[in-house]
């Protein structure tokens, strides 16, 4: 059975997407499929399992059994990064074809998800190469005739839960070190966006990667994301996605006494002081908040301007933002592609309406886009509401879309405090052309990643995870596959002779 069969449905021929679990495309145990959805044309493209819990059963005892049995904890370390390395090395030529595929089902530019696709051999290619650098260490025993040493083990089975907006690339920054640790995983897609993952199955079978290591059931959050949240036999839960969420999965993770590691989205601030390169800060914004409409963890939704720069920037920040071209995201040409999902959609314009009530005013947008170009998808203009008070509703949650909330400041001590009251820390920019402001800004600021005249920058290489409630534990950089290990420390005596247990040394 391949991963997609074409079949005809009364209105349109839409593909078929099954699980994938044990090596095989599997029909749902409920024989249940719901539609997804292209975003741009506001209708269904194709058809996903609904699986639930007897799914999730059934690939969790395939990943338990690949962990334990079979050839996969018998690869050394340097087999199981080669298997990373081919993998790495077959995602180049399928990148753009899996990045059509993130587009039809999130709407995201095409220009920046083919970027991403390719881009994300590197996560494969850094852990493939890491594999076999996990060493342990000799340990100076203090106690005579005794010699002790530590191992780094896998932990078992790893649930990877994830969200709509970068399917691919955040599914490889938990899979990439769970797999080079030596885990086998069951990943648990959004319902939003399950196909590419579900393509991407090819390559980790051409790669050469056992029956059961990976393994992905589709369907909804309560349906499959839950039980497999509570397996017992999962001993890891590694989720992207939204804090009520991520609160549901470590009060799962709780009760099963389970390791999380979890990365829940920000508020995050991008501060503009008056001595910035001011075209350089505007670009900087504009990309921080309207890039992939909004729809990024890492949004730079609050954006803090020097009072004596307030009204120049935001009119020069405007002035940019109208030259947005909207349309067609698989166009090389269009800038704002649509909002992912209805519910997304929905809830954006709620928000632009909460910050209507509460008195901010939008001086760009501030609502639906009925551009000829956006036809009947799920388009919002992109907004920019000035007049907000950092307690309103607009300043302190999450929008997840192209809305951006002006705050004035004073100086660098009424700039931290604005910055940092607010439930969130994932990550904040600063524009500044001191570096000594820069320096202190970035110590002060309380999110796992700062950045300075520059805003988006992420990579395999560095770690990336959030202060307060944007997160726990932290993901990418070499440090992190420590996430999926645990560590165990062996004795061995070296005495000839057990002593007499009765008689105190
Ligand atoms: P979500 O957090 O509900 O979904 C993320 C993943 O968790 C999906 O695979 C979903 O099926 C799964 N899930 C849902 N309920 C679950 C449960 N009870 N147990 C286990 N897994 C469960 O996010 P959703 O509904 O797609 O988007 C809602 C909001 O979340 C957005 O408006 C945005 O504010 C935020 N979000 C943040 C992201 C980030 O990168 N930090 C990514 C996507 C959404
Ligand atoms: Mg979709």
């Amino acid at each position: 059975m391949a991963i997609a069969d074409p079949v005809s449905t009364a209105t349109d021929t839409l593909k078929v997407y099954r699980h994938y679990i044990d090596g095989r495309s599997v029909a749902p145990a409920g024989d249940r499929y719901y539609e997804t959805f292209d975003p741009f044309v506001a209708k269904p493209w194709a058809m996903v399992a609904q699986g639930d819990a007897r799914d999730v059963e059934r690939a969790v005892q395939a990943a338990h059994r690949a962990f334990n049995e079979g050839p996969w904890p018998r690869l050394t370390a340097s087999q199981r990064g080669a298997l990373l390395l081919r993998l790495a090395d077959l995602i180049g030529p399928e990148s753009r074809r899996l990045a059509e595929i993130e587009v039809r089902d999130n709407g995201k530019l095409l220009a920046e998800m083919a970027a991403q696709t390719a881009y994300m051999a590197n996560w494969y290619r850094y852990y493939g190469g890491l594999a076999d650098k996990i060493e342990g260490a000799v340990i100076p025993t203090d106690k005579a005739d005794t010699f002790n040493f530590t191992r780094h083990e896998p932990l078992g089975v790893i649930a990877a839960i994830v969200p709509w907006n970068s399917p691919l690339l955040l599914s490889a920054w938990k899979l990439a070190p769970a797999l080079a640790a030596g885990n086998t995983v069951v990943i648990k897609p959004s319902e939003y966006t399950s196909a590419s993952i579900l393509e991407f199955m090819r390559l980790i079978e051409a790669a050469g990667f056992p029956p059961g290591v990976v393994n992905v059931v589709t369907g909804f959050g309560p349906e499959v994301g839950a039980p497999l949240a509570e397996h017992p036999l999962v001993a890891k839960i590694a989720f992207t996605g939204s804090d009520r969420t991520g609160q549901l999965i470590y009060q799962s993770a709780a009760r099963g006494l389970k390791r999380v590691s979890m990365e829940l989205g920000g508020k995050s601030p991008n501060i503009v002081f008056d001595d910035a390169e001011i075209d350089n800060a505007v670009k900087g914004v504009i990309s921080g908040i309207f890039a992939a409409t909004g729809q990024t963890c890492i949004a730079g939704s609050r954006l803090l301007v020097q009072r004596s720069i307030h009204d120049d920037f935001v009119k020069r920040l405007v002035a940019f933002a109208r030259t947005a071209k909207m349309g067609n995201p698989m166009d090389a040409g269009t800038q704002v592609g649509p909002v992912t999902n209805l519910a997304q959609y929905r809830k954006i314009l709620e928000y632009i309406d909460i910050a209507k009530g509460e008195g901010a005013i939008a001086v760009l947008g501030g609502g639906k886009a009925t551009r000829p170009e956006c036809g009947s998808g799920w388009f919002v203009e992109p907004t920019i509401f000035v007049g907000v008070k950092n307690a309103m509703r607009i300043a302190q949650e999450e929008v997840f879309g192209p809305v951006l909330a002006v705050i004035p400041f004073d100086d660098d001590e009424h700039a931290i405090a604005i910055a940092n009251d607010v439930q969130f820390g994932l990550a904040a920019g600063v524009w500044t052309q001191d570096m000594r402001r820069a320096l202190n800004m970035s110590t002060r600021l309380r999110a796992g990643t700062v950045w300075v005249n520059t805003y988006r920058a992420v990579s395999y290489l560095s770690p990336f995870g959030g202060y307060k409630r944007s997160g726990l534990g932290r993901e990418n950089g070499q440090d992190m596959i420590r996430e999926y290990l645990q560590t165990k420390s062996v004795w061995i005596s070296t005495a000839a002779e057990v002593p007499n247990p009765f008689v105190m040394r």
